[in-house]
């Protein structure tokens, strides 16, 4: 089904000039006395036809008119020029409700495009750090990268998601040392709850490399043993990989993240790297810095970014290791032959300058890819509870977090339906729905304060108003037999109505939208404005015990549309819609 806004797209353009090369915008006015859509294209001709925009306007309504008529078309009920250049659109009650009959006959594929179709991005996400408790900049990570891959997904996208873990670095060196230097007892302990008990582990070897730095050099020496491969050294790092990724795993799960097409650690660019460095010399894109014997055996490779203003780029540590950015470089290169249109990663916002490095090295290295790939930067999301680095220490772990969210779930929704089926079901389902919802409608971009309480409220821009929404219409149909409509002309609609009918309709257009500029949290409110519209609909309309059976057969389509609407959009954000709560 073409989307309305497409549909007006397409006869503006029929009615502008062919020597017209400007952008058509589109959009939903603020305000419903300004028609249902509207467009500021008559400002771009004026200019090209040296007339003022209102005269701009009135010619082009009036070419759309006469074409209208032409067409027999009968999708606007009005067109007006209006605020001295814009143009209004208004659509016939016929369209709509051609519109909504369509909807219904296919609702599974309601919001899908394929607009992607032929196009490959890889997105990135998640990727936590072995030996590590994931944090909450993982789980945003997480949460934003799944819901923007199932959006790409239903644009007719082709999407590889990859979580890119941390399992490479001098840090492991570190662990290690520490590991070796731990006693038997110590060991047993940290082997009980592995994760927690490494992170424990790294975080007290760095309070001593405080105390007595000369332990750092213990532990490059260990990672360098490692690079190297050392036998138990690798070894020992296996079985911290191994530990971690049942934890990963886990965390998927619970947090219903779609399956990852690609799980390629940092460590697998081990062979890449070496004849990486060398391109780079041999380029003259990096260079070689003066040994410093008291450093090391011999001088770091840098690029020099100056030029661009972005510092001193390091492939190698004066000791020879190899460092996180030259892994990002033999990631870019492997995923380059994978024809990519797009590589996306979803970090957190301090790793800004990390990749302006990467793709910039990347391009000097000549690696197309670096072009098409970019940072989809997300702010910091901080949790009361308090402070969530893992150098200090008290890292709350996500599943903490989730088994929180949910448990808090299951008193509110006891408190509010004790009679409901499948308690326990519909508790994880808005618990960890609450959490991500929470994260998901506010603009990755921004900082925001976590609020539990909030979060799991039924009223307001939340995840379980919009289920609850979801679950209200969902009983109305099924207190009713038949669900398929009889054929009808359309009906008169009053104001409430419409406006959900329209509201509803540009379900299509919110998500293009929201995976055009990267933020989840586009469809999120999108969703918001129509379940608030819905709830209206639901207090001010009766729907079974409307005597008048044309009336009451509409009511009952629209409830069937906006319930279907919700269930794909929430499925887009990686949300589950309950059927009752
Ligand atoms: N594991 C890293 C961290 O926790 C994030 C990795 C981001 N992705 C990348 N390709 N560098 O900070």
């Amino acid at each position: 089904m073409t989307r309305i806004r497409e549909e007006i797209k397409k006869i503006i353009r029929g009615a502008l000039p062919y020597n017209f090369d400007g952008e058509v915008l589109v959009s939903v006015p603020d305000v419903t006395e300004h028609g249902d859509y509207s467009t500021n294209v008559a400002f771009a001709l004026a200019k090209i036809q040296k007339t003022s925009p209102r005269e701009a306007a009135e010619e082009m309504v009036a070419k759309i008119k006469e074409q209208g008529l032409r067409m027999k078309e009968n999708v606007f009920s009005r067109i007006e020029g209006a605020g001295g250049g814009f143009i209004n659109f208004w659509i016939s009650d016929e369209a709509l409700f051609g519109k909504l009959g369509e909807m219904l006959w296919k609702p599974e594929g309601w919001g899908r495009s394929n607009t992607g179709k032929g196009k490959k991005i890889r997105v990135e996400y998640f990727q936590p750090n072995v030996a590590k408790i994931p944090h909450v900049g993982h789980m945003r990570s997480a949460v934003i990268g799944d819901a923007l891959k199932r959006i790409f997904l239903s644009q007719g996208h082709k999407v590889v998601s990859d979580t890119h873990i941390g399992d490479w670095g001098t840090q492991f060196g570190i662990l290690l040392y520490a590991w070796k230097e731990a006693s038997k007892e110590d060991q047993e302990k940290i082997k009980k709850n592995p994760v927690r008990g490494l992170n424990d582990l790294y975080v007290a070897e760095g309070k001593k490399i405080e105390a007595e730095p000369e332990r750092r050099e213990r532990g490059k020496e260990e990672f360098a043993k490692l690079e190297q491969g050392d036998k138990e050294n690798r070894k020992i790092w296996k079985w911290m990989v191994t530990v971690s990724l049942v934890e990963f795993d886990e965390i998927k799960r619970r947090f219903g993240l779609l399956r990852f097409e690609e799980e390629r650690a940092e460590s697998v660019y081990e062979d890449a790297m070496p004849p990486l460095v060398e391109r780079a010399l041999k380029k003259g894109v990096a260079a070689r810095k003066p040994l410093d014997s008291a450093q090391g055996v011999t001088g770091a490779v840098v690029v020099d970014l100056s030029d661009v203003g972005l510092g001193e780029a390091v492939l190698l540590k004066s000791d020879g290791a190899s460092t996180y950015l030259l892994r990002d470089l033999a990631t870019l290169e492997y995923w380059d032959k994978k024809k990519l249109d797009k590589n996306l990663y979803v970090v957190d916002i301090r790793q800004s300058h990390h990749f302006s490095q990467v793709f910039d090295v990347g391009k000097r290295l000549g690696i197309p890819l670096a072009s098409r790939s970019e940072h989809i930067v997300f702010g910091f999301m901080s949790l009361p509870e308090g402070a969530m680095s893992t150098r200090k220490g008290n890292v709350i772990g996500l599943l903490d977090v989730l088994d929180t969210m949910e448990a808090r779930a299951r008193e509110i929704i006891e408190k509010k339906n004790p009679e409901l089926k499948n308690k326990e079901k519909v508790a994880k389902a808005v618990g960890v729905g609450a959490l991500k919802y929470f994260d998901l409608s506010h603009h990755p971009k921004s900082n925001i304060m976590f609020d539990k309480e909030k979060a799991l409220s039924f009223e307001g821009n939340t995840g379980p108003y919009l289920q609850y929404t979801y679950a209200r219409l969902r009983s109305i149909l099924r207190k009713i037999q038949d669900t398929r409509h009889k054929k009808q002309t359309s009906p008169k609609f009053d104001e409430c109505e419409r406006g959900l009918l329209v509201e509803m309709l540009r379900f299509p257009e919110a998500v293009e939208d929201a995976a055009k500029v990267y933020a989840p949290s586009v469809l999120a409110n999108y969703l918001y404005g129509l379940a608030q519209k819905a709830n209206e609909f639901y207090h001010s309309h009766p729907v079974l015990k409307e005597g008048d059976a044309e009336k009451r057969r509409f009511r009952l389509m629209l409830v069937e549309a906006v319930a279907a609407t919700l269930k794909n959009g929430l499925y887009l954000l990686g949300i589950e819609a309950v059927e009752e709560m």
